[in-house]
């Protein structure tokens, strides 16, 4: 079997193109045949995971440190390893925790020696693995290794499969102290369905390594070849019976990938990963892939979102970016003892989601000695205050608790309400101690919160009220409010004084805000509200918090909103990038089939004007919610365009007279989806598309659609919403009579 490991939101494609760079082992999959099969050792199925033995309890708390494959993939090199080892030590990384460091894929000779041992690539690693684990130990660093269950790696490199005795003896023989084994080309056993065979292969592995005598963490991937079948849960159980960790799901992004692409990563990783506290147990824990702090394109709040949603969950804390060239924000946030704390907390539970709302959720997670770690995670791209309660959390009673918030440090106190304006896609992260008497208290600040509401109307536009919320024991005195925002905008007033606020009560101020004018394209800006007061013996307090104003303004033409290159020449293929992994259409290729920069496309009754620019330059957009501007009335709306992933979205149409209608869009995936998914038809065929390396055939064309969205009859188009999927992309758009 081989993996996809894609997110599905990127690609539902299951064997073809869009990842051949994300996962090279999706190209280099050995098909199970009858000889792979043959040559497997033979092995019976227990029947039931508790026949093999329990894998010794190896890593009492979620395993943590820096593995190479999120930004090298099979660049890595004895010295660019021991480069990043080295910063672990010297960033101050290792010592909080993060000291292993595992050499994942590629790491080997194409092949076996001739006494069917595993060979160390001698280019990338002349001085051989023994080498880089002594170094590694010398370091007080711990030494992991990839392997693959099946008959060769994802990367195509040797398998462990019918050679799990001597790999295993070699891995110990080199002082390895962490095997990654991974399930790309796992050919099914004979008589025996994939589940099994997995089964059977990993036990095998789990085996020998108990066998050679080396205590080594056991990381198993084989969940995450199961993801989305019926059989995942029971992956997962027999996993934790003869492993320490398993991956679950999907690869996280690579390095070189976009933010917006990491992040997705992030939020899809953790999606599936939260839901699967019931399946973990102390020492047995769930791996939702690695942490991307440091990679380019990601913000300080969802670097930091990532760091605290992992910790949260009890997983591993794998970092796996270039440790070199670390800023300091990332150090800050992969460093972050108090938030490490919750991650390695002895009781080693994984923290449950306890509540979700629009953009928001809410997580606990139960801590040594009674206290809690909570999460308010906002997935949104809008700032909000999230507001829950202990007992939401999961304290049965109580009136007063302690809140540690883990990223200031700051210690207030609650009547039990926990409420905080989180940034888009941030997370705030405390640790609730119940108690907390008022007599113990005094010198503790209340909490506070303060909430925006838009409370704009037709008059009065831009209008925003802003509250400061006494969630404490302990009256707020002294209560002044400022608005601050950034250059170009105006604020009236810029200060209010709220006077004094009682224990349950807020007070509120009214702000008009408005900002310079506006340009093309969608603008967020974040305004922040700070309050201080003073709250009695505690002194002088405050708090903050931000709120998101957004503004769409159309573009003048569809051109103007070109944000990606989705054509490139098959000399200078680098610049494209339609499906994210540097992959786009072939002018050379389009050319052929008659469509060239400015040429007229008439396909299903629609015409358009093919984009009217070089090769290498945006040509598409790439759908966020962008606005154009357009005018015509017809009964429909046609798009020229076509996808990387398999979804659709709504189209917003706004007519002359402000009235709105909207209608549905997709088109099928470039190249691997049926052609007429959301009933999409086939407009332009080509025969190959260009990769980051040049012109690749994968036996397969790669085409561009046309579809439609009705129009209300008899108005005029004003303007065009598109939808906010970043995975549709338009060439061209036009009112058809
Ligand atoms: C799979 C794994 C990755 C990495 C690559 C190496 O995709 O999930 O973490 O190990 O293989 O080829």
């Amino acid at each position: 079997m081989s993996s996809p490991f894609t997110r599905l939101s990127r690609s539902a494609l299951a064997g073809c193109c869009a990842i051949a760079t994300a996962s090279a082992g999706l190209l280099m999959a050995v098909p199970a045949t009858a000889a792979t099969a043959a040559a497997a050792p033979a092995s019976a199925r227990p029947g039931a995971a508790a026949a093999t033995a329990q894998y010794p309890n190896l890593a009492p708390t979620p395993p943590m440190g820096w593995n190479d494959w999120s930004y090298y993939q099979c660049g890595e090199t004895e010295q660019n390893v021991l480069a990043n080892a080295k910063a672990l030590v010297t960033s101050g990384l290792a010592a909080k925790g993060y000291n292993t460091v595992t050499i994942d894929d590629c790491w080997m000779a194409p092949n076996r020696d001739a006494n069917g041992n595993l060979v160390a690539n001698p280019t990338t690693f002349p001085d051989g693995m023994a080498y880089v684990g002594k170094q590694l130990h010398a370091m007080g660093l711990k030494f992991g290794i990839y392997e693959d269950a099946g008959t060769s790696t994802c990367g195509g490199y040797p398998g462990s499969m019918g050679h799990w005795t001597e790999d295993a003896d070699l891995f110990a023989s080199w002082g390895v102290d962490y095997v990654k084994l991974d399930g790309c080309n796992v050919p099914d056993y004979p008589g025996e369905n994939d589940e099994q065979s997995y089964y059977t292969a990993y036990s095998a592995m789990s085996s020998a390594l108990l066998k050679s005598g080396r205590p080594m963490v056991f990381s198993i991937s084989a969940p995450a070849y199961f993801q989305g079948t019926s059989d995942w849960d029971t992956v997962i159980k027999w996993s934790a019976q003869l492993g320490n960790l398993w991956r679950e799901g999907a690869d996280t992004a690579l390095g070189q990938e976009s933010g917006a692409a990491k992040w997705d990563a992030i939020t899809y990783n953790y999606g599936y990963n939260v839901g699967l506290a019931d399946l973990q147990s102390p020492g047995r824990w769930n791996d939702p892939d690695f942490l991307l702090a440091g990679d380019s394109g990601l913000t300080q709040d969802e670097i930091q979102s990532q760091v605290a949603l992992w910790s949260m969950m009890a997983a591993p804390l794998i970092s796996s970016t270039d440790l070199t060239k670390l800023s300091a924000g990332a150090l800050a946030a992969l460093g972050n003892q108090a938030v490490i704390a919750v991650d390695q907390d002895p009781l080693g539970l994984q923290g449950r989601l306890v509540q979700q709302g629009t953009g928001y959720n809410v997580l606990s997670k139960p801590l040594t000695g009674g206290d809690r770690a909570v999460a308010l995670f906002n997935s949104s791209d809008s700032a909000q205050t999230v507001t829950t309660s202990a007992a939401t959390a999961g304290f049965g009673s109580g009136s007063s608790f302690l809140l540690k918030n883990l990223e200031t440090g700051a210690v207030t106190q609650t009547t039990g309400t926990i409420s905080v304006d989180v940034p888009p896609h941030g997370t705030a992260i405390f640790r609730v101690s119940p108690g907390g008497k008022p007599a113990t208290t005094r010198k503790v600040q209340p909490s506070t919160a303060i909430t925006w509401q838009n409370v704009s109307t037709a008059t009065m536009q831009n209008t925003y009220l802003v509250s400061l919320t006494d969630l404490g024991s302990a009256r707020v005195t002294d209560a002044k409010l400022s608005v601050s925002a950034p250059a170009g905008w105006k604020v009236s007033p810029v200060t209010t004084r709220l006077h004094q606020v009682n224990p349950g009560a807020s007070a509120s101020a009214t702000y008009r805000i408005t900002g310079p004018e506006a340009v093309p394209g969608t603008t967020t800006t974040p305004i922040t509200a700070t309050a201080t007061y003073r709250a009695g013996a505690a002194g002088p307090g405050s708090v903050s918090g931000q709120e998101t104003i957004t503004s769409v303004v159309p573009y003048p033409t569809l051109a103007g909103a070109f944000n990606n290159v989705g054509i490139t020449a098959e000399s200078t293929p680098a610049p494209g990038n339609f499906d994210g992994d540097g992959d786009s259409y072939s002018a050379d290729a389009l050319a052929t089939a008659g469509v060239t920069p400015g040429s007229t496309v008439s396909a299903n009754g629609a015409t358009f004007t093919w984009p009217d620019v070089a090769a290498g330059t945006a040509d598409n957009v790439a759908a966020a919610g962008e606005a154009i501007t357009l005018s015509g009335k017809g009964s429909s709306l046609a798009f020229l365009g076509s996808e990387t992933g398999a979804v659709s979205g709504t189209v917003t149409v706004t007519y002359t007279d402000g009235t709105t209608s909207t209608g549905s869009l997709g088109f099928p995936n470039w190249c691997c989806t049926p052609p007429t998914a959301y009933g999409a038809q086939v407009a332009i065929t080509t025969d190959h598309r260009d990769t980051p390396s040049g012109p690749a055939n994968f036996g397969i064309s790669y085409q561009v659609f046309t579809n439609t969205v009705p129009l209300t009859a008899g108005k005029t188009v004003a303007s065009v919403t598109l939808p906010d999927q970043a995975a549709i992309h338009i060439f061209g758009l036009s009112v058809e009579p």
